[in-house]
């Protein structure tokens, strides 16, 4: 019998004890023995709960309890969580994780905690939501050099550009309903403005390239500057507007990655994914083009991907998962990768084009321009007096 405890039981970690609840019998069977959840470590009363005999408020009760072999870290944030993963880990106990925040900022350390102790940090969780894709991408396409990944990697944004699109509710009540299924961040914010997509670019871009990414290198740009008006062009001239994180492979043993809004052609694979989906395409350089699809948020979706690596830590419980990004990425700024920009304005379409050259009319004063870096186009857009300016995928 394998026992695990959960810490935060909120969205995600009640999620992880329901899905034991439904299917502990069939992960049993395929791990050829029983897990069970000995403790549930949180900060509120859950007297009522059919849990509230395992309920703790102490941590040091699973750090000093040696039949814990996997701790599932659902709390969030880079506060207690860092400091209960670094003690788990030390303890010698398997962390399995879904929190971004912690693994985008301090993967690296924990990582080589995990390896000085021979336990894993495992963080399935922590990009796509449900969607199997960090295990695919390490193990199945190991025989790849990863060249570029692209992807909606936020479900709370797609989810509320989805219904301001197809559905004309405003931004705050789209809002509003992703934060009332479990999807949004503690602090929204985190979504909207494009912050949590960019720790999860930086995790994906972390495994594939093998180097550390930190948030704070990566240009990333949300959604609250989007207006209806862009959307409707973009919509009338076949095109969706979808908030995307990048992450590329340069030459030279250089890379680059950002996170902002784009449009997307309607035949384009990301441009169909809607409400709390995500979707992520993977090239590499044997297999090419490789695209994952599911929920990205929510609480069994999520608690789907933290099962998988708890039976992943059970099964290989002295095998280490062979993770690390122990040296920094040298990164170049994504504004000087040249790319297609869509303007809109009061210029006319000779305007457009004496300034930026063979541009394509999307109509209402709206434009796509030849490729050119981000600082071409920000002097394109001054000349002509643009209102906005977005991102061309
Ligand atoms: P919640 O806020 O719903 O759950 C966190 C829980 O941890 C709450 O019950 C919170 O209590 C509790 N908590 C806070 N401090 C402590 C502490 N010191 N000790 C023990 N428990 C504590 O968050 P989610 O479940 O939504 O998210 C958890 C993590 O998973 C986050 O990192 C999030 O980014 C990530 N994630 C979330 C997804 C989702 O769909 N929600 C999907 C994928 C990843 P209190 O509320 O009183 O503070
Ligand atoms: N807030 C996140 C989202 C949760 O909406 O995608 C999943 O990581």
């Amino acid at each position: 019998m394998a026992n695990i405890a959960i810490m935060g039981f909120g969205t995600v970690g009640a999620g992880v004890a329901k899905v034991l609840e439904m299917n502990g019998a069939s992960m049993a069977a395929r791990l050829e023995e029983p897990l069970h959840l000995k403790y549930i470590l949180d900060v509120r009363d859950f007297d009522q709960s059919p849990y509230a005999d395992r309920m703790i408020k102490d941590f040091s009760i699973i750090e000093n309890d040696p039949e814990v072999e996997v701790v599932v870290e659902t709390i969030g944030g880079k506060g207690v969580a860092l400091d209960f993963t670094r003690r788990c880990l030390q303890a010698g106990k398997h962390v399995v994780t879904s929190n971004k925040e912690l693994v985008a900022t301090h993967g690296k350390e924990l990582l080589a905690i995990a390896r000085a102790r021979n336990v894993n940090y495992l963080f399935e969780a922590s990009v796509g939501g449900g969607i199997p894709l960090l295990r695919p991408m390490y193990e199945c396409l190991a025989a790849n050099e990863i060249e570029e990944i692209i992807g909606i990697l936020n479900g709370t944004t797609n989810y509320i550009l989805t219904r301001m699109v197809q559905d004309e509710i405003a931004f705050s009540t789209a809002l509003q309903e992703a934060q009332g299924m479990g999807y949004a961040e503690r602090d929204p914010a985190a979504d909207v403005e494009g912050l949590d997509a960019c720790r999860k670019i930086c995790i994906l871009s972390d495994l594939a390239f093998g180097r550390e990414v930190l948030p704070d290198e990566v240009s990333t740009e949300g959604i609250s500057g989007i207006h209806l008006k862009d959307v409707d062009i973009a919509a009338a001239a076949g095109y969706r507007i979808k908030l995307l994180g990048r992450a590329i492979r340069l030459p030279e043993g250089r890379q680059t990655a950002y996170v902002a809004p784009h449009l997307v052609r309607e035949d384009c694979p990301l441009a169909g994914v809607d409400g709390v989906f995500n979707a992520v395409m993977l090239r590499g350089n044997a297999v090419g083009d490789v695209l994952f699809y599911g929920r990205g948020a929510g609480d069994l979706p999520t608690a789907s991907a933290v099962l998988s690596d708890v039976m992943d830590a059970i099964a290989h419980r002295s095998k280490r998962r062979n993770l690390d990004w122990s040296q920094s990425a040298q990164m170049v700024s994504a504004s000087e990768l040249p790319m297609s920009w869509y303007l809109r304005g009061a210029f006319s379409a000779g305007d457009a084009r004496a300034v930026c050259g063979p541009v394509t009319l999307l109509g209402d004063g709206a434009v796509i321009t030849p490729p050119m870096t981000a600082a071409k186009a920000r002097e394109a857009a001054e000349k002509l007096g643009a209102a906005a300016m977005l991102h061309v995928l």
